[in-house]
């Protein structure tokens, strides 16, 4: 038998930062998909990065996207907001609700 496979994408530690529930969350999913699979309540819509309803704050951590330019203002990516539906975590994070 083969020991575990290695393409298994690497789990980051997220947690809400207003309840302060952890979650675990692929490097391959987006940290919306992320909290729905643990059960958290959090607001989507499009999933695609258009409508914003699913934005939050990080208030630690790093993300990355798919998309070139998601649907976010220089500003707002500079003060750590992110559309949670289509960001994928690059480390652990802390996640608020905007
Ligand atoms: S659900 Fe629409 S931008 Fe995320």
């Amino acid at each position: 038998m083969n020991p575990a496979s290695t393409d298994q994408p690497h789990v980051f530690k997220g947690r809400l930062e207003d309840c302060g529930e952890l979650f675990a969350a692929p490097a391959d999913q987006s940290l919306y998909e992320s909290m729905r699979q643990a059960g958290l309540d959090w607001p989507v819509s499009c999933r695609n990065g258009t409508c914003r309803s699913c934005i939050g704050r990080l208030v630690t951590g790093q993300v990355a996207y798919d998309i070139p330019w998601p649907g976010l203002s220089l500003e707002e990516k500079r003060d750590g907001y992110c559309l949670s539906c289509i960001a994928k975590p690059l480390t652990d994070f802390v996640l608020q609700r905007a």
